[in-house]
């Protein structure tokens, strides 16, 4: 009897949970995509690489503090933003989706300690991780809509 009123408060416990979340997504998935997720994986990719032109190459990378520190908050951003494609709203299930969107904010999480560690290599390997993150969640969620956009991404 005791464990049934227990399991029976928890339950209305959840519910209570449930009918009002302390957070809501407000932006759409395209809001969180354009204002949040691409400009900044651009700054990542854009901070380290070898650019080629006629006559010259580029060893791009930050150096600066003020540079690092880009790196650092971009990442943040991206890692958070992992968090917030979780949420109710934007999830579009609970299971692949979720996995998706937590493989975003680990490469993410981990190109932010790359930058911490002002570790040029690190930056770029975890970069491309970062893609992969992207893309993985692409293939599943975003292309199926529309397979041709495959060939032209
Ligand atoms: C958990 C899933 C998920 C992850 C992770 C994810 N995206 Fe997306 N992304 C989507 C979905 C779904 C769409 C399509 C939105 C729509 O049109 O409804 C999209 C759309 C886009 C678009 C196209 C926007 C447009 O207007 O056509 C770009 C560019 C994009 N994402 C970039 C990125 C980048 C860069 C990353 C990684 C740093 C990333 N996305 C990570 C799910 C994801």
């Amino acid at each position: 009897m005791q464990k049934r009123i227990c399991l029976l408060s928890s339950l209305l416990l959840l519910a209570a949970c449930k009918a009002s979340p302390p957070i809501k997504a407000v932006s759409t998935l395209e809001e969180v995509m354009h204002h949040m997720v691409i400009p900044n994986a651009d700054v990542v990719w854009d901070s380290v690489g070898t650019i080629y032109t006629v006559g010259h190459v580029e060893e791009r990378q930050p150096r600066t503090d003020e540079e690092w520190l880009a790196v650092e908050a971009s990442s943040t951003i991206l890692t958070e933003a992992g968090n917030l494609l979780m949420m109710e709203g934007r999830a579009k299930d609970n299971g692949p989706w979720m996995d998706r969107a937590r493989a975003l904010r680990e490469a993410a999480a981990a190109v932010h300690q790359a930058a911490k560690a002002r570790d040029v290599a690190a930056v770029f390997e975890r970069g491309g991780y970062l893609f992969d993150a992207c893309q993985g969640c692409h293939f599943q969620y975003r292309f199926e809509k529309d397979p041709n956009t495959i060939r032209s991404h």
